[in-house]
């Protein structure tokens, strides 16, 4: 028989503390435990980038990854992001743009673009491509998600120039 471990962790700058089992996996304890919803279960392979979240600041699928390897980490979702009841710039930019439709591949591309935007700054076309191959979007909103990052980074830029 299995038995549930306690793990202690950082959830959206909160400390958090419960019991899991073995087998549960982070999108489950996220949406079953926390009714956290911005993440989302797809399709539970690690190819498609909805489920995505922080872990210490690193991208991860949480549809692959186990609940109980969260003990000790700090862990940020999409509904973390805004600060004060303002909207991260990414958050805006994707608003600015359109850059979705049915909106279900949103949170996991919003989380991994601000990834990039942390790591390049000023992305080329190539660049943004390339950092969002692991990002499907079945309603084909792409052209409008890479205009996103270039707004994105826009406003990054002038928030550090100001
Ligand atoms: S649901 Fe996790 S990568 Fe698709
Ligand atoms: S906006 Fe519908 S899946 Fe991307």
């Amino acid at each position: 028989m299995t038995t549930p471990r306690t793990i202690r962790f950082t959830l959206n700058e909160r400390a958090v503390s419960l019991d899991v089992m073995p087998h549960e996996t982070i999108i489950d304890m996220l949406t079953q435990r926390f009714d956290l919803k911005g993440a989302r279960e797809s399709c539970g392979q690690g190819l498609c980038g909805c489920c995505t979240v922080y872990v210490d600041g690193k991208s991860l699928s949480a549809c692959l990854s186990l609940a109980w390897f969260l003990d000790g980490t700090k862990v940020e979702t999409i509904e973390g992001l805004a600060k004060g009841g303002q909207l991260d710039p990414v958050q805006e930019a994707f608003i600015e743009a359109g850059a979705f439709q049915c909106g279900f591949c949103t949170p996991g591309f919003i989380m991994m673009v601000k990834q990039l935007l942390d790591h390049h700054p000023d992305p080329s076309d190539d660049e943004i491509r390339h950092y969002l191959t692991g990002n499907l979007c079945r309603c084909s909103a792409y052209p409008e998600i890479v205009d996103a990052v270039r707004i994105a980074a826009a406003k990054r830029a002038r928030a550090l120039a100001a």
